[in-house]
């Protein structure tokens, strides 16, 4: 089933169950980090973030700081421990530099966490009213996969910067955007027989609705399989496709992600561009590196299977940039390698020209391409 024939159902759902989590869309993505500073210096540099928002000594706080850096509508904070009975150390030393918080910007946080907690959610943090002279903001928060969370960010009545507790960081070194806007969507790694599990738990806790389903027939290739469904809200601004490995002859991706990420969590972050030709050339030119592109037959196929593609396949063939397409029109993407010496989390740069799918039809390519790093780090 593809999103096309889903739409009119999804609609028919909301209208008569009511969207009990109404998501205006993402608020903020937080890492723990083994050195923010430094990690707020690299999204600049190589990502092409500005920055933002501070919290740490200097403003009161004694056991964290926090660097926001924003792009567009993209917000990532970069929160490091500043001693050893910080909480966050424990993270750190279990995960690696990661994903802790998917947030999510509400209307009501209040209503939000009683929803879902009484739907089944493990509490995270219970409503909290933070305030300062712009205003407050009402955050709160649950438990979803690993030792991931969601946290519901009300702010309606704030207008400072960011959250209270944060001051603006101006910066002298502002280096400039790579064209990225908006987070499309975030994938889940979950561990074996774990898929339908969350899948439930999205579908029971936050009203989510299946978009979409992989099996392992459909994405394999000669050595590993993994399974896939796609989970999405009401409004369809947010949207969580969530992993889990499948028997291969060899270890898959989503093995390693596991094994090296100790469990559950965030694979990757999509982020989206109206010019992934343009950003991808920047985000290369400023060190991020990407997966190897597939080979000459790929972008042969492309050229027979995939017609009104406006940008030259020779282009995208050149940069490696993967394309496909459903009814309603072409995606183009590209995946990093992963950002940090454990092989987990890494990113996609995706423009969108009318599809809504995910690549589905880049699987193969993808996974072979991510095959061949896996062999070079002995871990297929
Ligand atoms: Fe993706």
């Amino acid at each position: 089933m593809n999103t096309k024939d889903i739409a009119p159902t999804l609609e028919k759902i909301y209208a008569e169950a009511g969207d009990f989590l109404p998501l205006n869309g993402t608020d903020y993505v937080e890492f723990y980090v083994g050195n923010a500073k430094q990690a707020a210096h690299y999204y600049k540099t190589a990502f092409g973030f500005q920055s933002y928002a501070y919290k740490g000594l200097e403003t009161g706080s004694r056991d964290y700081a926090s660097y926001v850096v924003i792009q567009d509508k993209i917000k990532i904070v970069l929160t490091t421990p500043l001693n050893s009975k910080s909480p966050i150390n424990e993270h750190l030393t279990k995960h690696g530099d990661g994903v802790k918080v998917v947030a999510l910007w509400v209307d009501d946080a209040t209503k939000s966490y009683e929803e879902t907690v009484k739907r089944g959610a493990k509490p995270f943090m219970a409503p909290t009213k933070e305030e300062d002279e712009n205003g407050y903001v009402v955050r709160s928060g649950i438990y979803t996969y690993g030792e991931t969370v969601h946290m519901f960010v009300e702010r309606k009545n704030y207008n400072g910067t960011f959250l209270p507790g944060y001051v603006e960081w101006k910066s002298d070194y502002n280096p400039t955007s790579t064209g990225l806007k908006y987070i499309d969507h975030m994938v889940g790694n979950v561990g074996w027989n774990e898929m339908n599990v969350w899948v439930d738990w999205y579908s029971k806790v936050m009203g989510f609705i299946n978009l979409l389903t992989f099996d392992d027939k459909q994405i394999h290739t000669e050595y590993s399989a993994l399974m896939s469904k796609v989970m999405a809200n009401g409004n369809g601004r947010i949207k969580f496709p969530i992993n889990e490995p499948a028997e291969g002859k060899k270890k898959s991706q989503i093995e390693e992600y596991i094994e090296f990420y100790e469990g559950s969590g965030v694979q990757h972050i999509a982020v989206a561009t109206d010019d992934v030709l343009g950003t991808v050339r920047a985000l290369r030119s400023r060190g991020v590196e990407f997966l190897s592109a597939p080979p000459k037959a790929y972008y042969d196929d492309v050229k027979a299977r995939i017609p009104g593609v406006k940008e030259d396949i020779d282009t995208l063939a050149k940069e490696g940039i993967l394309i496909d397409c459903d009814e309603e029109g072409y995606l183009l993407q590209i995946f990093t390698k992963p950002i940090e010496d454990r092989p987990t989390l890494f990113f996609e740069i995706i423009q969108r020209e009318g599809a809504k799918g995910f690549g589905a039809g880049n699987f193969k390519a993808l996974f072979e391409s991510i095959e061949r790093e896996q062999a070079l780090r002995g871990t297929l």
